[in-house]
């Protein structure tokens, strides 16, 4: 049994000099300290021996068994420290080379325009209420007044996302205005109280979709910003008061605007809202064609029946509501020809802003 052990020990020195890597050291590990080890069959076989001779044998293989593992931790210790200079050297990085620059991206300017309208709505007191792109032809046209074959559906070509229905309406849309989210403003806000639903006053931005021949003009995507002001008392000279700060704030204070009776299904009475031309001043320019105004956004108190379809008693309520395109104004101020830049990815068009 001595013999066996001295062997073991003076065998280990040399096979765990030749290793080089973690891998071979965990297979030396196993081949010298495992349980299939000569060592371990070593120990398994001290029982057999004598008891004059099992104390030495005993204390003999625990001390090869001490030296095995501490020879492998240090040589584990070795090839760990090795590894890591290698890396070290290897992976040597030179923080003194100069950086590759990068470009750096800004906001698009459909959004900086968009943010600055919510921007000055806020000051007016008007919260930010986010609605859907994807809407039932419910909330887009029927619960705005607009029924199933009322002529106003064709004002807005609609991309349809389903088929026809049997009463000649489809049930999802991509919505054509920021509109249906009145009725979603107003169905949340009344669900709070709706014995007494409190007033609203909030700003709802989005992208809305048309279903049109894509020209310089047109596009068939364009952001929209929707204000509603639901409360007691509400007249439609708060709507031409604040329409009128607004347009000051946003254009200049010392513009002229007016409004123009029109009409919408979802408000009563209806109006267009125009700003001076802020390219010509008024005189008439090929922007104005020569009207010396520019029309800016499309407003009205909300139709009773809109009150009532959102939760607010019309005998009670009463509200005003405006909708504007916002890629336009861009259009104007900017003189920008044609629309298809905004979202055509062109980096030549985007730097400029
Ligand atoms: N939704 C109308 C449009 O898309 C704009 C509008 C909004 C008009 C609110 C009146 C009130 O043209």
């Amino acid at each position: 049994m001595l013999e066996i052990l001295k062997e073991i020990e003076s065998t280990f020195r040399q096979s765990l000099d030749s290793i080089a890597d973690e891998a071979a050291l965990e297979a030396w590990r196993l081949a010298n300290l495992g349980k299939n080890s000569p060592l371990m069959k070593a120990f398994s076989g001290l029982g057999q021996l004598s008891r004059e001779e099992r104390p030495a044998a005993g204390q003999m293989a625990n001390q090869v068994k001490q030296a095995l593992e501490t020879a492998f931790n240090e040589k584990l210790g070795k090839l760990k420290a090795e590894a890591l200079a290698k890396s070290i050297q290897e992976e040597k990085l030179d923080v003194t080379l100069p950086g590759r620059p990068f470009r750096h991206g800004r906001q698009h300017p459909a959004t900086t325009n968009l943010r600055r309208i919510l921007s000055i709505l806020a000051e007016m007191g008007f919260q930010v209420y986010t609605a859907r792109d994807v809407e039932s032809d419910e909330y887009n046209f029927q619960l705005l007044n607009i029924p199933p074959y009322h002529p106003a559906r064709e004002m807005q070509d609609t991309f349809y996302i389903d088929s026809k229905v049997e009463d000649g309406t489809y049930s999802t849309v991509l919505r054509t205005h920021t509109s249906p989210g009145q009725i979603r403003a107003m169905r949340e806000f009344a669900a709070m109280n709706p014995e007494n639903p409190p007033s609203i006053r909030a700003a709802l931005p989005g992208m809305v979709y048309r279903f049109e021949q894509i020209t310089t003009r047109s596009e068939m995507q364009f952001y929209q910003v929707e204000g509603l002001a639901v409360g007691e008392n509400i007249t439609f000279s708060d709507l031409k008061g604040t329409l009128l700060e607004f347009a000051r704030r946003m254009f200049a204070r010392e513009a002229r605007f007016r409004f123009r009776a029109d009409h919408f299904p979802f408000t009563e009475p209806s109006a267009e809202m125009d700003v001076e031309c802020y390219v010509c001043g008024g005189k008439g320019c090929p922007v104005c064609k020569k009207s010396g105004w520019l029309e800016i956004l499309g407003c009205g108190m909300v139709h009773p029946r809109v009150l009532q379809n959102g939760g607010y008693d019309p005998r009670r309520y009463s509200g005003f509501a405006f909708g504007m395109g916002t890629e336009r104004q861009l259009m104007l101020r900017y003189k920008i020809n044609d629309i298809r830049n905004f979202w055509g990815n062109d980096i030549r068009f985007l730097e400029q802003f």
